[in-house]
């Protein structure tokens, strides 16, 4: 992790960022991870959903209230159709197999993302896994799937557009608030936290409007990789970072 080396001891406590409330990952690396291995890149997504998993019920042991996950962007439609395949059928099987324990647990699932180019069965089960967790409050698990972040701008924008002309909104009443009201990721609080696996260092398009000012966590493990411990040490240190939102600190 690109963290300066710092024990628990380092820090006063007193000076200890608040957690996170959100924190969002790009998933990175899972064909990278099934190729040392001499695997096909479908086996490293399917060990990128056991990861998946793992980090579900880390998030809810450590309290967190929101977890957001890059699943497919709308980039990954530019890959060989058997892989596209492999992740849609990745989902369907998370969605289906994971939900009664992700309900039991607490979690309400949400998918972000275009429904544009999903099958009409693909909407029903995601749907009906929205609808059945939607009042859990334990851990709101944001699943980032065929997203991008300027495409969820876009919607939003069209969506205004469409109510400018309806008449139930005059231009001025545009501002940063309602943006955040009308966008895909609405439901959570903006993230505190992105982290990118695989120690490749971009957004690749994820929650550009919502995380303006989230602080970035670039780490070298790739994604089956990832484990418990590896979000309690991003979580310590963004808790020893320094947030000023533009203005001097405290
Ligand atoms: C990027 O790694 C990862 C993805 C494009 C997909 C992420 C998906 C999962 C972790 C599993 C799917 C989960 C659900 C719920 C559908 P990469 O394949 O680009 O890896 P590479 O950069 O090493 O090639």
């Amino acid at each position: 992790m690109s963290e300066p080396k710092s024990s628990s001891m380092d820090v006063d406590v007193a000076t200890l960022r608040s957690p996170p409330k959100h924190v969002a990952i790009i998933m990175d690396g899972n064909g990278r991870w099934a190729k040392a291995r001499g695997m096909p890149r479908a086996f490293g997504h399917k060990a990128g959903v056991d990861a998946l998993r793992l980090a579900v019920e880390a998030a809810r042991d450590l309290g967190l209230g929101h977890l957001s996950v890059y699943a497919f962007s709308t980039e990954n439609w530019n890959r060989p159709q058997s892989e596209i395949d492999s992740l849609f059928d990745l989902l369907r099987m998370f969605v289906k197999r994971d939900l009664v324990q992700l309900h039991r647990d607490g979690v309400r699932i949400r998918i972000i993302g275009s429904r544009e180019g999903l099958s009409e069965d693909l909407l029903e089960l995601i749907d009906d896994a929205v609808r059945t967790t939607r009042d859990n409050t334990r851990l709101t698990l944001n699943i980032a799937f065929n997203y991008g972040g300027r495409g969820e701008l876009v919607a939003a924008m069209r969506e205004m557009g469409r109510m400018i002309v309806a008449g139930t909104l005059g231009p001025d009443e545009i501002d940063e608030a309602m943006i955040s009201r009308m966008i895909w990721s609405a439901d959570s609080p903006d993230p505190d936290l992105v982290i990118r696996t695989s120690g490749e260092v971009r957004l690749s398009n994820f929650l550009l409007w919502s995380g303006a000012y989230a602080e970035l966590m670039f780490i070298n493990q790739l994604w089956p990789d990832f484990t418990k411990e590896s979000l309690e040490k991003a979580i310590d240190a963004f808790r020893r970072r320094d947030r000023r939102f533009g203005g001097l600190g405290a």
